[in-house]
């Protein structure tokens, strides 16, 4: 399970944020932009450890890794432990829900897809953020998967298209793309940068903003 690798390493995963506090706050920067104007009450799938989720001000987290909640849950966040495939709750209730770093962790993206599309309300926002295969960031990332990274050995990458792909086939419509890590460089540079409103080639972190397509 994917999971129990951030139960056991969840003090290392958690540190990241403070080791690499440029990219953090980049990222952070990215995702808040993509947000202005979704409305309340907001949801992160894979919400780990919160640092994104208190930020952010998002009020609800799921998570099936325990430790990594516990950290949330000292960081305000109401949270539930359970995986994305199964949100364990109603239909069309969140305005916004956020996705950050998570997709590529997921067995089944296309059934987390569609929960996060049956939890949504009808005017509500999908606020996806990854890093793109096609970017120094991703293959990075990518090579540290082969190499057997603790963490990156279970993750999967996606390109953009790939990505645009997924939301298309679980019935979001992109409307909003945000780019950032552009400069910051891996193993080179990392440097707090201002987000970039559309897609930036070789950006190492991209935000998707996507509504839900009426069911026909
Ligand atoms: C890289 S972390 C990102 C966490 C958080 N978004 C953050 O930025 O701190 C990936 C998260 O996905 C979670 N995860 C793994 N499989 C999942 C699933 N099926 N459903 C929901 N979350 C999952 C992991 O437990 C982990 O907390």
């Amino acid at each position: 399970m994917v999971f129990t690798i951030f139960d056991i390493f969840w003090r290392e995963y958690d540190e990241w944020f403070e080791k690499h506090r440029d990219l953090y706050l980049s990222e952070l920067r990215a995702i808040e932009y993509a947000s202005r104007g979704v409305s309340k009450p907001w949801l992160e799938v894979g919400v780990g450890s919160a640092r994104f989720a208190y930020s952010l001000g998002v009020e609800f987290g799921v998570d099936p890794s325990r430790s990594l909640l516990k950290l949330a849950f000292l960081r305000s966040v109401d949270v539930v432990e359970a995986v994305g495939e199964y949100i364990p709750f109603a239909s069309n209730v969140f305005g916004g829900v956020f996705m950050i770093v998570t997709l590529c962790f997921l067995d089944n993206p296309v059934q987390v897809f569609r929960e996060v599309y049956r939890v949504l309300k009808s005017d509500g926002r999908l606020v996806l953020g990854f890093i793109p295969l096609d970017s120094d960031w991703g293959r990075f990332y990518r090579d540290l998967k082969k190499k057997g990274h603790r963490f990156y050995q279970y993750a999967s990458f996606y390109t953009v298209e790939q990505v645009v792909d997924l939301l298309e086939l679980t019935r979001f419509e992109p409307e909003l793309y945000v780019s950032t890590l552009i400069r910051s460089k891996p193993s080179e540079l990392e440097v707090f940068e201002e987000p970039y409103e559309g897609l930036r080639q070789n950006a190492g972190f991209v935000v998707v903003r996507a509504r839900k397509r009426a069911l026909r």
